[in-house]
């Protein structure tokens, strides 16, 4: 567990623009920040940041929350994970207190499974950097291969002895567990139960996360015997999801967000040289087809891919396809081709840091144009043929969202294709409704999947009502709860303490609101008054998320609710009283009537006549409670 003390000084700490800014694009508008949110494939802004309040809320996806919750929400951190995530990038010591075994399981094994390839990534450094072998082999390979001393410490670049068990017996002799060496791939069990290493005699890569923990490796053997294979991968694990990294990503996310622009090569090697060479804004997709998911992950730092390919022109053709990928999630693509047998490990090393960037100025093509050529080049006199080309490539424009975009490549491929631009506007046309009617479908399909989670047994339009005179109590307490009361016949008195006195009687129902009122009356039976402050930085997420909504939703942060609502607020602002025990008694009124039904049930129900007149009785005096509250909000609330 990390220190109430730690947490309080990593929350004092966090500049919640700055932590998410490193993951989304901001940009300032009014008080707040906004940007795609990263949770949903929006094309128009609806996440918000408000730096004052330290929260964050997403209105594509209703996500909401701290600095925190985001970190959680987004690289599926646990509570603790999130924290030392924030500790360490503001340079802040983490105290904890021992492990309790309360600490969930799941939690133990990501982070068990992290620590143990820490451990691996020390060790195959250390063994490249300290051992006869690891100077001798590796040290001398990548020496070779130009990779400076900075550059092997920064990427963490290591050996593994060519022995069976250098690794794993010295792992288990530091105490790491089998379970975890075997989960994590570093080890490899026998089929007599014995552990051996996964990479024998290779030079290592480690793969970092987003953040820049060690989650992988990448093993390439340094022998050239063909029946070795060149690349020893880690397996899918807990913490690698091969779908949903890039390496280099983590060393390269400020500079693509600097430069507007990232660079995708194919393999480590690439990476690391063209690092080295001073351009930073370079990732791999590791010898994977590149996926949704990783184009995703550079959507959110830039709008703007360029694609370095070594000349095999083969393989360019059989990548074209996943580059539509891109298009499709509204990124501009440029490619830029290397002269044959290089690739841009090779190239920017002969040529230079200068020379490798002028490369790509004089030869960066828009891949639709570039993939135009290149078909075109196949299709010689062939009518047929050239009309396949014609379609492949409007299929390709119609995955462009912005439509002014694509008419723009219309207009230039119609010249490439010497075709009649309208025509090919017919055709995009055609394909661009098709998709709309294919999208708009899945969306009403989304639409259906309820929102709330709903008790079993409970009817779901009652349920609804209860959860949103609940939440509107939930957001009365964090709005006004720390404003002292002056109402006729009431003075002297915060409204938070008063409203929990009015509704200890009161049982609530929807989970979030109930854990709310908790930990709110808690707080006031010890003489405080807690602020939104004190939710925002709670663990459950769900609390956060009730919490923020009810206080970001639609006063501060949507500048146009607020619009809509003008006159709404400052109103409700004016009768407070009216405000609050409206509220209180319309949820009291709500909940008397929900036991008067369940007493008109049991009547029903009920055979023996003493019991149907106890229950008759119960009913009547029911009844009158209602009556009471109802005149009550007839004569003091004009609601
Ligand atoms: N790759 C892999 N397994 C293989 C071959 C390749 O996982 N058997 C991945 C690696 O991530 C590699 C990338 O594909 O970095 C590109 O492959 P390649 O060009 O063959 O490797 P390089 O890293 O460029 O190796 P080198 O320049 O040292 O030959
Ligand atoms: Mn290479």
């Amino acid at each position: 567990m990390i220190l109430k003390s730690t947490i309080d000084r990593i929350m004092e700490a966090t500049d919640i623009v700055e932590v998410i800014g490193e993951f989304v694009q901001l940009k300032k508008r009014g008080a707040n920040y906004v940007g795609l949110s990263p949770f949903a494939n929006e094309r128009t802004p609806s996440f918000t940041v408000s730096p004052a309040k330290g929260i964050f809320k997403d209105f594509s996806s209703g996500k909401g929350g701290s600095a925190v919750t985001f970190l959680m929400e987004l690289e599926k951190y646990t509570y603790p994970e999130a924290l030392k995530w924030l500790a360490k990038k503001y340079s802040i010591e983490v105290e904890e207190t021992v492990e309790t075994a309360e600490n969930k399981e799941e939690e133990n094994r990501r982070e068990s499974l992290m620590i143990v390839s820490a451990y691996a990534a020390k060790f195959f450094h250390e063994s490249l950097l300290e051992t006869d072998e690891g100077k001798a082999i590796g040290l001398s390979y990548f020496k070779e291969r130009g990779f400076s001393a900075e550059t092997i410490k920064k990427f963490e670049l290591g050996y593994s002895p060519d022995q069976w068990e250098a690794f794993t017996g010295q792992a288990l002799k530091e105490g790491y567990l089998e379970e975890f060496l075997t989960d994590s791939g570093l080890s490899v069990k026998r089929d007599n139960g014995s552990l051996y290493d996964r990479y024998r005699g290779r030079v290592m890569f480690p793969i970092h996360s987003f953040t820049g923990r060690v989650i992988a490796f990448g093993g390439r053997t340094l022998k050239s015997d063909k029946n070795v294979p060149k690349y020893v991968n880690s397996p899918e694990s807990e913490i690698y999801h091969k779908s949903n990294v890039l390496y280099g990503l983590h060393f390269a996310k400020k500079s693509i967000r600097e430069e507007d622009n990232c660079y995708l090569v194919e393999g480590y090697a690439d990476v690391i040289s063209v690092h080295q060479a001073g351009i930073e804004n370079v990732v791999a997709s590791s010898g994977t087809s590149l996926t949704v998911e990783q184009i995703r992950l550079i959507g959110r730092l830039t709008k703007n891919i360029t694609i370095l390919y070594d000349g095999d022109a083969a393989g360019i053709k059989a990548s074209l396809r996943g580059l539509d990928m891109i298009l499709e999630e509204g990124l501009n693509v440029k490619v830029v081709l290397f002269p044959d047998g290089h690739d841009p490990d090779s190239y920017v090393r002969l040529v230079g840091t200068n020379g490798f960037k002028k490369h790509i100025e004089d030869n960066k093509k828009d891949f639709i144009l570039y993939k135009t050529n290149l078909l075109l080049k196949e299709v010689g006199n062939d009518p047929i043929k050239k009309s396949d080309v014609i379609r492949d490539i409007v299929e390709s424009i119609a995955k462009i969202p912005d439509s002014i975009k694509a008419s723009v490549f219309i207009k230039e491929c119609s010249h490439l294709l010497q075709i009649d631009e309208r025509a090919l506007l017919s055709e995009l046309n055609k394909m661009r409704n098709a998709k709309a009617k294919k999208d708009s479908q899945q969306q009403t399909n989304r639409m259906v999947t309820p929102v709330e989670e709903y008790p079993v047994d409970e009817p779901v339009e009652e349920y609804k009502e209860t959860s949103s005179q609940e939440k509107e109590i939930v957001r009365l307490l964090l709005l006004y709860g720390n404003k002292v009361i002056d109402w006729d016949g009431i003075a002297n008195t915060y409204i938070g303490p008063f409203m929990i006195a009015e509704l200890n009687d009161v049982d609530f129902e929807h989970p979030a609101s109930k854990a709310f009122i908790e930990i709110y009356s808690k707080e006031v039976e010890n003489g405080v008054l807690p602020e939104e402050q004190h939710f925002i930085h709670h663990p459950d997420k769900d609390i956060v998320d009730l919490v923020v909504t009810s206080i970001a939703t639609k006063y501060t942060l949507s500048d146009n609710w607020y619009e809509m609502h003008k006159i709404l607020v400052p109103d409700e602002q004016a009768n407070m009283k009216a405000t609050i025990l409206g509220a209180i008694f319309h949820l009291k009124k709500h909940k008397v009537g929900k036991m008067l039904e369940g007493l008109r049930n049991e009547l029903q129900k009920e055979q023996s006549v003493e019991d149907q007149e106890i229950l008759l009785n119960q009913y009547m005096r029911m009844k009158k409670v209602e009556k009471t509250i109802s005149d009550y909000l007839g004569s003091v609330i004009i609601k």
